[in-house]
């Protein structure tokens, strides 16, 4: 079974875009790939973290995993720092990149923009990324399409140490889903939706309870048109939730501008709330009762032992094929 490979920050709690471009993925994908997912928290910390906030956030991610249909019999289920092997190989990575291609990352462009002090981490976070997916000889990696110029980069660092020291590393493709790889923001619908977003009108989460969800649904900037049509061009806020509509409702956007035709924005996002409050009922539930178990560390102990099998081997190879240490 073809290996793949995906991480998610805890950096705040999941959203409709997190959940929509990457966790969704992860489950389908799951029956028919051996499955590495990682909560990669020495990522969270290129930007400021609150201690308490950061451990609070890395087992709600993996609750999270886990009530979404993450199976840890078929996919293994770890934290980053758990492993050593990814700061060790980071390292390396980061001896292999220059720093005018990680100057041109967009996310780096992004989180450092305005910023008086900008970590080292978040400019060398790319090489740590590739580090994450290159340590499982890993062959696909599902993220959503913010992602797809990280995965690039990785893609090409794996072949410039390939070329220079033999082949060690397996390149692997990306894999972007189609309809849901950048849900937008509920009020800005220009920039992506972000777990991280001061501004928790412009986001929903996996977690709002029903009457918040509905609140933040009612809340979402359209237009003053009142036509419930999906148009990129002029109507992005109305089309981003015919989108999360159509993705979370699994109806063609046809059949839902035709439900509403002539019904106005009132009707359509209240039937919008409904859908969400209804699909994330049941992950809620599930959610609850991972969180307080004790199944859940016993479910990351697992995981942390089978990966770090794996990534030390590899390690060991690029070690060995760079020269580091004595002969092993
Ligand atoms: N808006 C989005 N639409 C579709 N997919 C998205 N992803 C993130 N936002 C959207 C995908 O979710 C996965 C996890 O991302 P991450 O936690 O590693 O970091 P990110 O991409 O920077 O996500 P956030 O929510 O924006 O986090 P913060 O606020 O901490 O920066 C990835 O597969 C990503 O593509």
């Amino acid at each position: 079974m073809a290996k793949i490979f995906s991480g998610i920050q805890p950096t705040g709690t999941i959203t409709l875009g997190n959940y929509l471009g990457a966790i969704r993925q992860f489950i389908e994908l799951q029956n028919d790939h051996e499955g590495l997912f990682c909560i990669v928290d020495q990522h969270a910390i290129t930007v400021p973290q609150d201690r308490l906030e950061l451990r609070k956030n890395i087992r709600n991610l993996a609750a999270i995993y886990l009530a979404a249909g993450l199976n840890p019999n078929k996919s293994t289920l770890f934290i980053q720092s758990e492993v050593p092997a990814h700061a060790q190989l980071g390292w390396i990575m980061q001896c292999n990149s220059y720093i005018g291609e990680l100057e041109r990352m967009t996310q780096f462009k992004d989180k450092s923009e305005g910023k008086d002090a900008v970590s080292a981490a978040l400019l060398t976070y790319p090489p740590l990324m590739a580090a994450d997916i290159l340590l499982y000889g890993t062959e696909l990696v599902p993220v959503g399409e913010d992602q797809k110029q990280h995965l690039e980069l990785t893609r090409d660092l794996a072949t410039r140490f390939n070329n220079k020291y033999g082949p060690v590393f397996v390149i692997p493709e990306v894999q972007i889903p189609k309809v849901g790889a950048r849900i937008r923001s509920l009020q800005d619908p220009n920039k992506k939706m972000s777990k991280s977003d001061p501004n928790q009108k412009a986001t929903i989460t996996v977690l709002d309870p029903e009457n918040l969800m509905t609140k933040k649904i009612k809340s979402a900037v359209t237009d003053s048109e009142g036509i419930v049509k999906y148009d990129l061009t002029n109507k992005l806020g109305v089309s981003n939730l015919l989108d999360i509509y159509s993705l979370v409702s699994g109806k063609s956007i046809a059949s839902i501008e035709a439900e509403y035709d002539g019904r106005g924005y009132g009707d359509f996002k209240s039937g919008l709330a409904e859908v969400l409050v209804n699909h994330f009922k049941p992950l809620q539930e599930k959610y609850n009762h991972y969180i307080n178990s004790t199944e859940l560390d016993d479910i990351l102990d697992e995981g942390a032992e089978r990966a770090n099998k794996v990534a030390s081997k590899i390690l060991r190879k690029v070690e060995n094929a760079v020269g580091l240490g004595r002969k092993r």
